[in-house]
């Protein structure tokens, strides 16, 4: 299979992750990598042997087909129009864009141009969650009727360098972790028809602990803390809670309940993890996962199957449609809050299609 020439752009804390990934997977060719800024855009091409360019040169370079963005939220939209604009497919970190406004303005420019968009997470197409996948899909929990979905930490300013874009606008624990849950949940439940939500900001400024921004104060323009209810379209009810303001918890991250048994889904931000089913009023049960890619950081998989997919025609399952659903979703929770009202969600995507189980690392199809 020909291999698919591959730009970065966005070499900040999670690049090195996909870096690193992206050696794992043959169908891609790291070509580049830029920043705005070029030192750390430097620092990174020497690291994997690449070129570190300025974003304009390697739009402008006719071996990339592929470009990744990995700039922090409030960039995403611009940037990957630039992409699209250049002729490139793209694919984006999440979300998609700060919101639908501007993410509708992504999935229309490359509908135009016939280009392809990608869209983080890609945890979902890991062994754990694949296998989860396959367990609904086989009828080992029956019929899904309801479940739910919880992320809850003390916020980002304990541990990352610059946590300042967690806190604004196109931050917050939804936008940040969401995508994560609800890509996961809409893969093993379908579409979300409507969403119910209430949100909480408790602190207007926090400040960072960690270094080298360590005694910082940083503003808070989103809320903290949302939680809310998803219902599907095949009528199963999720409740949901995504949180900066909890200390420490004890739920599991994902539970769904089908008429026949419950299932504990793995945490949707890692690719592996423990799958579990019990029956009623029985124990919970171990289930040996199908699907490869589970054990490790496959952060990167998404764009690996985006390319396969350029290669072989097919639709790809990582896709800018589901983002921009999940955004939809996302985004909900803050209306219907606000508004005190039952938000119904427009977009409709069908569910990426299932991988097929088995696959040693760094193959796709
Ligand atoms: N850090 C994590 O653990 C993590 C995990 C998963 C996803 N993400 C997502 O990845 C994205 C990046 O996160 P990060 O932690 O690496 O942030 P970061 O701030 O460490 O890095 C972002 C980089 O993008 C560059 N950049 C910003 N705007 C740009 C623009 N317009 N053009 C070119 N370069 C630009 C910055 O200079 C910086 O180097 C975010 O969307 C985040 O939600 C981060």
């Amino acid at each position: 299979m020909r291999k698919v020439g591959i730009g970065v752009i966005g070499c900040g804390n999670i690049s090195t992750k996909y870096l690193e990934a992206m050696k794992l997977f043959p169908v891609l060719e790291l070509k580049a990598v830029a920043d705005m800024r070029s030192s750390v855009a430097e620092q990174r091409a020497a690291q994997y042997g690449v070129p570190g360019l300025r974003v304009d040169q390697m739009l402008k370079r006719d071996d990339i087909e592929l470009v990744v963005n990995l700039t922090v939220p409030l960039a995403h939209t611009d940037v990957s129009l630039a992409v699209l604009n250049a002729g490139k497919h793209v694919h984006s970190e999440k979300p998609l864009g700060i919101d639908t406004v501007e993410a509708r303005k992504v999935m229309e420019l490359a509908e135009r141009k016939g280009l392809r968009v990608g869209c983080a997470p890609d945890t979902f197409l890991g062994g754990g969650h694949q296998t989860a996948r396959k367990l609904i899909d086989d009828g080992a929990i029956g019929t899904p009727v309801a479940g739910s979905a919880f992320f809850g930490c003390p916020g980002h300013e304990s541990w990352h360098p610059a946590p300042g874009f967690y806190y604004l606008r196109g931050g917050g624990p939804m936008l940040d972790m969401g995508p994560y849950y609800i890509t996961d949940l809409v893969q093993l439940l379908g579409p979300v028809a409507s969403v119910m939500g209430s949100t909480a900001r408790p602190r207007s400024q926090r400040v960072v602990t960690s270094q080298p921004m360590n005694g910082a104060l940083i503003p808070v323009e989103v809320d903290t803390h949302v939680a809310g209810t998803l219902e599907f379209e095949s009528g199963a009810v999720v409740s949901i809670t995504m949180s900066f303001d909890v200390p420490q918890h004890a739920h599991a991250p994902i539970e769904i309940y089908g008429d026949k048994a419950s299932m504990l889904v793995p945490d949707p931000n890692k690719f592996g993890g423990e799958v579990k089913l019990a029956k009623p009023r029985a124990e919970w049960e171990s289930v040996p996962l199908t699907h490869g890619h589970a054990e490790g950081e496959f952060r990167s998989i998404g764009v690996a199957e985006l390319a396969t997919a350029l290669v072989t025609g097919r639709p790809h399952r990582a896709s800018g449609a589901l983002a921009f659903h999940v955004l939809e979703v996302m985004e909900a929770f803050g209306i219907s809050a606000k508004e005190g009202r039952r938000v119904a969600i427009e977009s409709r995507v069908e569910r990426p299609a299932a991988l097929p189980a088995g696959r040693a690392v760094g193959q796709i199809d």
